[in-house]
């Protein structure tokens, strides 16, 4: 079941959840509610924003350049696609 927006829910360990916010990245999501992630391009190039990504899926808006691991995201160039959980470092 959703509201109606359809929008996922992002839980941020030990910070608390909330839905992504329509038409916004994870990171604006995140910036919405007041959680800060360390950025610098905002656009995938630098991999300053990389986060740990627990559960879920994610669908990059943008073709992400910087290096990342496989359990970890660019949440400036995503959208979640599921439920996610994150971890912020
Ligand atoms: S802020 Fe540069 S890759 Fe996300």
């Amino acid at each position: 079941m959703c509201d109606k927006e359809c929008a996922f829910m992002i839980v941020v360990k030990s910070h608390g959840e909330f839905r992504q916010q329509t038409r916004k990245t994870i990171l604006e999501s995140l910036e919405v509610n007041n959680l800060e992630v360390h950025t610098s391009c905002r656009e995938g190039f630098c991999g300053a924003c990389r986060t740990k990504l627990n559960k879920g899926s994610v669908k990059y808006i943008t073709e992400p350049l910087a290096y990342f691991e496989d359990d970890e995201i660019l949440p400036c160039c995503c959208v979640a696609t599921s439920d996610i959980e994150i971890e912020l470092s």
